[in-house]
């Protein structure tokens, strides 16, 4: 069993991916089925994924991410998509919190305030999704560093075409890309740059 505390040492953003080595997809399944188990408001899960690993496609999102050369080269890139208007009824985990026992009316009323009082306008809508789908994002880097498997997240793109590279509909954001593989040992890792720390962050009242 890994220690936590190594899985963040270890974590880095890698910028040189072997080409030649690919991730298991069962590995991957494993990376992102303990990655889920990320907080999200009410649990509503308001994300999904895109794996996007064929050349093909590969070489069209690299086009539209600034030409970053680890998309190439990384063994995947997971495409992180967080939904604007997730909370509302058509999310199949309300149906889920039904049958457990939430009440219908229950479920009404979470969307009504989500919709009225918490993002009534489309920037706090999209807070909603990118906040939620953030978490998943971060959790998918460090269950990957449980793995031995490497990731570097990216927001280097072009938000409008990668929509519309993956078909990804409007109310939904491309809140990052993650690219995963495995580091290319022939290449040198920078040494990690200083952390703020504490007394340079926090304010406490
Ligand atoms: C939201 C986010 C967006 C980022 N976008 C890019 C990017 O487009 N290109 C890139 O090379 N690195 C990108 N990075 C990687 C950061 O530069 C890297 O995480 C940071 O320098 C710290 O290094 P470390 O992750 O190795 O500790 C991004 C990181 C985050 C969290």
């Amino acid at each position: 069993m890994k220690d936590i505390k190594k899985v963040f040492s270890d974590r880095r953003s890698i910028n040189y991916f072997d080409k030649s080595k690919k991730i298991d997809d069962k590995i991957l399944k494993d990376i992102m089925n303990m990655a889920v188990l990320a907080p999200s408001s009410f649990n509503l899960q308001p994300w999904e994924v895109i794996v996007v690993k064929s050349d093909h496609a590969k070489k069209k999102l690299y086009e539209e991410a600034c030409n970053q050369k680890k998309v190439l080269d990384a063994s995947a890139n997971l495409v992180i998509v967080g939904n604007t208007i997730g909370y509302k009824r058509d999310n199949i985990m309300y149906d889920e919190k039904i049958k457990n026992g939430l009440p219908e009316e229950t479920a009404e009323k979470i969307i009504e305030t989500s919709e009225n009082d918490l993002y009534p306008t489309q920037e706090k809508k999209v807070a909603f999704a990118v906040r939620n789908s953030s978490l998943l994002a971060m959790s998918i880097m460090y269950a990957a560093k449980y793995y031995d498997v490497d990731t570097h997240p990216m927001i280097g793109f072009n938000e409008e075409k990668v929509k519309e590279l993956f078909d990804i509909q409007k109310h939904k954001t491309v809140t990052m890309i993650i690219s995963i593989g495995y580091h290319d040992d022939s290449k040198e890792i920078k040494p990690r740059e200083r952390r703020l720390q504490y007394d340079e962050i926090v304010k406490e009242y």
